[in-house]
């Protein structure tokens, strides 16, 4: 991961203070800019927390709760 030290500093900071206060966070940037990939590292790096993803996707928009249903499966036991 080239360059992106700022970005993983400033929402691992936004981690430590959700995982008391709980809280909402929006990567934003055009498509390829490195936001997944971003995501991608901090869930390798973040210890200590469960973490649950999902990504909306054009096959789910006709599915009701399609991405809230795969960000929940993981919980399903
Ligand atoms: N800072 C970076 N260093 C190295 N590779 C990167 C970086 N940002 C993006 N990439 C690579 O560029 C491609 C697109 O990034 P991706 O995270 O999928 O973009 P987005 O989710 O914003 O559309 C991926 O192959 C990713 O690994
Ligand atoms: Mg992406």
């Amino acid at each position: 991961m080239i360059g992106r030290e700022q970005d993983i500093s400033a929402i691992r900071a936004y981690f430590d203070t959700a995982g008391v206060r709980g809280g909402a966070l929006l990567v934003s940037g055009d498509a390829g800019v490195g936001k997944t990939a971003v995501l991608d590292r901090l869930a390798v790096q973040v210890n200590g927390a469960l973490g649950l993803r999902a990504a909306g996707a054009q096959f789910g928009s006709e599915i009701n709760h399609s991405t809230l249903n795969q960000l929940l499966f993981p919980l399903g036991d």
